[in-house]
């Protein structure tokens, strides 16, 4: 059986019950906290920013995978990590100067990952991949939980997951938006290493056995 990292989205939890929902992910099979920042700039939606992020630390026992969905985010690395940030991603549409952001980020000791729009080509990590431990695909345009997996994703995922292999890199491949124990196998089957799903987690009765549902998917 093939090994995989689930990252549930906290962006479709209980904001009310914070305590309540890091407890249940700390004594479930989620691997990580994927923790989605809006900026009402580079995507239609504002989601929270640091104090949460530090909340959010008090409690969790998983490492933080926060994804930046903001303009200028290489204002924010020195902040985030001190609020307890593990895993920076950013947007490849939002950088000017990609491999000075991936660079920054490793600096200050953190794993970094570029995301990638569904409009925008896996090509285009051709000299970049080198220096990132992970890329992160959007299936879906970013800005709100609860959004259809774009079909063609997965051919990204597959093409993305050669170059990977020719590069000889360790990188890991992330997919964000629209997963769902339906389809998790065959996003898995194409390459994919650690899957979001916010909605399809936190909109179930029983969050816990559904994570846990997801980690017994057989490939
Ligand atoms: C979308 C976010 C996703 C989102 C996924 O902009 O990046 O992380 O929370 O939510 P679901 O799994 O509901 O599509
Ligand atoms: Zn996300």
């Amino acid at each position: 059986m093939k090994n995989f990292l689930l990252a549930p989205s906290l962006l479709s939890c209980d904001f009310a019950n914070l305590a309540n929902e890091i407890g249940m992910l700390n004594k479930s099979e989620a691997d990580w906290l994927h923790l989605d920042i809006m900026d009402g700039v580079f995507v239609p939606n504002i989601t929270f920013g640091q104090p949460v992020i530090r909340q959010i630390k008090k409690y969790a026992t998983k490492p933080l995978d926060v994804h930046l969905m903001i303009v200028e985010p290489d204002r924010y690395f020195e902040d985030f990590k001190a609020c307890g940030a593990d895993i920076i991603s950013v947007h490849y549409e939002a950088c000017t100067h990609l491999n000075r952001s991936i660079n920054k980020i490793k600096e200050l000791g953190m794993k970094a990952g570029v995301v990638l729009n569904p409009h925008t080509p896996v090509a285009m990590l051709e000299n970049i991949l080198e220096v990132c431990d992970m890329v992160l695909l959007m299936s879906v345009n970013p800005g709100f939980g609860g959004q259809k997996f774009i079909d063609n994703s997965l051919s990204k995922i597959a093409t993305l997951k050669e170059m990977i292999e020719k590069h000889n890199s360790k990188c890991l491949i992330e997919v964000d938006g629209g997963v769902t124990i339906e389809n998790c196998r065959s996003i898995l089957n194409v390459g994919a290493d650690v899957l979001v799903a916010g909605n399809a987690i936190f909109a179930t009765a029983n969050p816990l056995q559904t994570i846990s549902e997801f980690k017994s998917i057989l490939l």
